[in-house]
């Protein structure tokens, strides 16, 4: 049936409308982690949690400042690279979102801190733990996970106390990560009477650890600080096994995946490691989560989707609060965010730093993930 001119232009101007109408109410939340690479499942981990939140978040249907706000996730890859960090940054001002869930690494959050900064856009990161981050002054950079301050101490006083370990050996990645972990554990380790037997740096892209382990080996340590993600943390477990090493691997949240004994193979039953957090199994809404994040996505969570997935609600929380998605009054609002999620009760610092967090210690079993302890800050 051929359409009238008349009926053509009304149809037009209907579509034309609807658009407009529906432009003005869509609010983009970024999020922003590693998508390709060696670390692309926790990335991706990440964005779960965030894709999560915004469909409840839409599916219960949002009103703020008399409208009705569908909320759009902004995704975007940093391929956990400090320099394309800054660049798909610049895109999330560019795209105004209304706030931003990221960066997942200390190293590709801490340089996006200033561009958020200079734009006046709230980024709240789920997994960065590096206390630099947050140390710059800007009223833009919060963080839904504890640091390193606080995660390289409880890991230095369980491998001590808990494990009887008296010498260590400590690597690192080079990243602001790896390196600051590895460096708030030697601080620590010092003050709690361990014996720290050596220093050596590998980095975030390396396969073959078999030199430093071979090294090490002549140093016959009780445990081995290893600061980095569990993309190289597995492997490295892994070559020190194979080379006869005993000593435990000691690990912060980046080697505490679901994966590890993936890439660790056996070898993740030796190895003792932290998360920023409280423990999924110890959070209020944890066991609930898990279900719906393993139903909706059909893979086992990893470490990350409970943080981003709170860190969303943050956001519109704050703009709710506030009665705005504009951005400036989004971070206006964030100071006296107090809000209750699955992660626990999230209120910050002027920092921008969990008022309460806790780090949760683990160990592997016959590749599943148990907990150890939780220490409460
Ligand atoms: N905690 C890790 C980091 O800060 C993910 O990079």
């Amino acid at each position: 049936m051929a359409l009238h001119h008349k009926e053509i232009a009304v149809a037009v101007a209907a579509i034309a409308c609807s658009f407009a109408v529906h432009a003005e109410d869509v609010v983009r939340i970024g999020h922003v982690a590693p998508l390709t690479g060696a670390i692309a499942h926790l990335g991706k981990d990440s964005e779960n949690g965030a894709r999560l939140a915004i469909e409840e978040i839409n599916a219960q249907g949002l009103m703020i400042g008399g409208k009705r706000i569908t909320v759009q996730l902004d995704a975007q890859d940093d391929a956990g690279d400090p320099r394309t960090a800054t660049q798909v940054a610049q895109k999330l001002v560019d795209d105004k979102v209304a706030g931003v869930v990221g960066h997942l690494n200390s190293g590709t959050s801490i340089p996006a801190s200033r561009i958020y900064k200079d734009a006046g856009i709230v980024e709240i990161s789920q997994a960065a733990t590096n206390p630099a981050y947050t140390q710059q002054g800007f009223n833009t950079t919060y963080r839904v996970v504890a640091t390193d301050a606080q995660q390289g101490p409880a890991l230095a006083i369980y491998a001590g106390k808990s494990l009887g370990v008296r010498t260590v050996a400590i690597v690192d990645d080079s990243t602001a990560y790896g390196q600051g972990l590895a460096n708030e554990f030697e601080k620590a380790a010092k003050v709690a009477g361990l014996r720290v037997v050596s220093r050596d740096a590998t980095n975030d892209k390396a396969i073959d650890f078999r030199a430093i382990a071979t090294k090490i080996k002549g140093e016959n340590p009780d445990a081995i600080l290893y600061g980095g993600m569990d993309a190289t943390g597995g492997p490295f477990a892994k070559q020190a096994r194979q080379l006869g090493l005993r000593a435990k691997i000691l690990g912060g949240d980046g080697v505490c995946s679901a994966d590890l004994p993936k890439l660790a193979g056996a070898a993740a039953d030796n190895v003792v490691c932290s998360e920023a957090g409280m423990a999924l199994e110890k959070m209020p809404g944890g066991a609930a989560f898990a279900r719906k994040y393993e139903a909706r996505f059909h893979q086992p969570l990893q470490v990350y989707a409970p943080f981003a997935y709170d860190a969303v609600y943050i956001i519109v929380d704050a703009m709710k609060r506030a009665n705005s998605t504009d951005p400036a009054k989004v971070v206006a609002a964030m100071p006296s965010a107090d809000y209750k999620g699955v992660i626990g009760e999230t209120s910050f610092t002027a920092q921008g730093d969990l008022r309460h967090g806790a780090i949760s210690v683990f160990s592997y079993k016959d590749g599943k993930k148990i907990l150890l302890d939780v220490v409460q800050m």
